[in-house]
């Protein structure tokens, strides 16, 4: 992507728009997304050595994770700070930190690029399934090593490329291409390379962090029923969101009907679908 001025305001622009979209979608689907999801937040957490009375910085939190779950670990001395570039996800955040009774996070708004706290401010950096959305990782990589404390963290969690990462976006993308006649490049998904798992690996040692430690994770998703496949992806997917929403009643149902027939591997007796997804976890210190 071109990074003068002007095109990556209309790009983070854009991002904030697609994202405000679907943080509803996120809401709804959260208790299918976390059952999961929250394996991989306990494993940053051991890699960065998240104790109580540490202030943590959650970079991209979405609808508050891993900040909220930080901020149990951290306790009342401690401080979670949780930024997103979306306004309307972080709304979600608020209202499930209030829900929880959570009084030690405070939210901002803002993409990293506006993030500006001073040198050494954090204990421990958070960043799930945020760094290759942002336009810039190298950057995005030196920026958080500067806001680190001598001793501190950083972890983060990043899908690995392609079917193996998310095998149910790399499918719904082949089902739009066959039955959309879509260029390849669509809708697609943001990569560091063919393997996350050594990009990003060499991305932060590149970006000076120490103790760089790099693992891959296997965590599965799981839905009610292979055609509910469509909606969740045009709830919480921005790219298909994009993608399915001006087409007609009569090629979404097409798109459905394929989908779920492409996911009959993925069923269980009981007819909910179970997929594995690889991500990669990584971590190291200032
Ligand atoms: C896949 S979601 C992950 C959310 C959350 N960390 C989680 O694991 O559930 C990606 C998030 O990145 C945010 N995001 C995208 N571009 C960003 C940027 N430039 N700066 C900060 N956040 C950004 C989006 O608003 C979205 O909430």
């Amino acid at each position: 992507m071109n990074t003068q001025p002007d095109d990556l305001a209309r790009y983070k622009e854009g991002q904030r728009q697609q994202w405000d979209s679907v943080a509803a979608g996120w809401k709804k689907w959260w208790p299918a997304i976390e059952n999961g999801a929250q394996h991989v937040s306990k494993r940053m957490f051991e890699l960065a050595e998240v104790n109580p009375g540490q202030r943590v910085l959650d970079i991209a939190t979405g609808i508050g994770e891993p900040a909220l779950l930080a901020a149990s670990r951290v306790g009342t001395t401690g401080l979670v700070v949780a930024t997103d570039l979306s306004p309307q996800m972080l709304d979600i955040a608020r209202e499930r930190a209030n829900t929880l009774g959570l009084t030690n996070v405070q939210f901002l708004a803002s993409g990293i690029e506006g993030l500006d706290f001073p040198d050494g401010s954090f204990d421990t950096i958070l960043c799930r399934w945020g760094v290759t959305s942002l336009p810039n990782p190298p950057n995005t990589l030196a920026k958080i090593r500067r806001m680190l404390a001598p001793s501190g963290s950083f972890a983060t969690a990043v899908w690995e490329e392609g079917p193996k990462g998310r095998p149910m976006a790399s499918i719904a993308t082949d089902v739009a291409r066959e039955i959309f006649d879509l260029p390849s490049a669509r809708p697609g998904v943001p990569s560091l390379s063919a393997s996350a798992k050594n990009a990003l690996e060499k991305e932060m040692i590149h970006a000076g962090f120490t103790d760089v430690r790099v693992e891959e994770m296997t965590l599965t998703l799981e839905l009610p029923s292979a055609e509910d496949c469509t909606q969740y992806l045009m709830d919480v997917s921005p790219e298909f969101a994009t993608l399915l929403s001006d087409k007609s009643s009569g090629q979404r149902e097409e798109y459905r009907q394929r989908l779920a027939e492409k996911l009959q591997p993925y069923v269980t007796v009981d007819g909910s679908v179970q997929v594995p997804n690889l991500t990669i976890c990584a971590a190291g210190r200032r």
